[in-house]
């Protein structure tokens, strides 16, 4: 695998790659990586004859007294990982060499980005999708995959790939989950002992909804209702706990058939975040 810091290199090995004709995938990630970044990786590699791979821990999706200084960084372990999944090239940008210190381009996905998440870190999606959109610009990949863990920011991505022309065909990767039932992610680190045992009440709780769903009942508020206080009961923090259109996250009615359940809880420091997806 190789690896670059420099958008310049990164160009050229790309250049080289486009000029004979290779497809190309890319998996964007902030690094940390686990089985659930892997799996993107390992379906990049069947899917196309080049994977790149980005770390980049990206200040813009971070607000004010969120984690982005202590956000784990673990470059090391990481490109071993890598090693093993076939990755081609890494690339791990500082910065600099992202941002100039005067830049004015943000790219917004307008009421998207406001919903669920975005309410409470405003400024979350601008900042992942301007990055997005970079990084995009830099690989110019034939597809882009990213984990449906992260529900709401595949959305915002295919509709900012939509309405901006980019030719890049977004690929959505089923979350990989623990025994337990708890979503991977890189922020379970943060959880004590005692949190590991909790954090899968959050999937439970999405199971039991759709199943509630699923079953023919249709007051939905107060599934929604039920779903938050057993989470208070398991010593979560709920933020929000939200039926949903999987079309455009906004609020399902009875007639609608595709859905989402979205859900985000603290438990202790920790912000988890996880979805259930289905058909009715
Ligand atoms: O999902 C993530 O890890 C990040 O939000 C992403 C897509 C790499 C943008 O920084």
């Amino acid at each position: 695998m190789q690896k670059v810091t420099l958008a310049s290199e990164l160009r050229n090995v790309i250049a080289d790659w486009r000029s004979a004709g290779e497809r190309i995938a890319f998996v964007p990630t902030m690094g940390n990586l686990h089985a659930g970044h892997l799996k993107l990786v390992s379906e990049a590699r069947q899917k196309a004859d080049r994977v790149v791979v980005s770390i980049f821990v990206n200040p813009t999706q971070f607000g004010a007294g969120e984690d982005f200084e202590t956000y784990p960084r673990t470059e090391r372990e990481d490109q071993e990982k890598l090693e093993t999944v076939g990755a081609d090239l890494l690339f791990l940008p500082p910065v600099s060499e992202m941002y100039m210190p005067d830049a004015k381009t943000v790219v917004s996905v307008a009421g998207l980005s406001e919903l669920h998440c975005g309410a409470s870190r405003p400024g979350h999606f601008n900042g992942v999708a301007t990055v997005v959109c970079k990084l995009f610009n830099l690989v110019q990949p034939d597809i882009a995959l990213f984990g449906l863990k992260d529900f709401q920011q595949l959305a915002v991505i295919r509709t900012m790939v939509r309405d901006l022309n980019f030719p890049v065909e977004i690929i959505g990767v089923d979350t990989v989950r623990e025994p337990s039932g708890l979503a991977m992610s890189s922020r379970n680190g943060y959880l004590s002992t005692e949190e590991i045992k909790a954090a899968p009440k959050l999937y439970e709780s999405l199971c039991m909804a759709r199943d509630a769903v699923l079953s023919g009942k249709q007051a939905y508020a107060d599934i929604e209702i039920q779903a938050m206080l057993s989470l208070r009961e398991a010593g979560f923090q709920p933020d929000y706990f939200s039926i949903c259109r999987s079309n455009d996250l906004k609020k399902a009615e009875a007639e609608d058939k595709d859905l989402v359940i979205l859900a985000a809880a603290k438990l202790g420091r920790t912000r988890l975040i996880d979805n259930i997806y289905f058909s009715r």
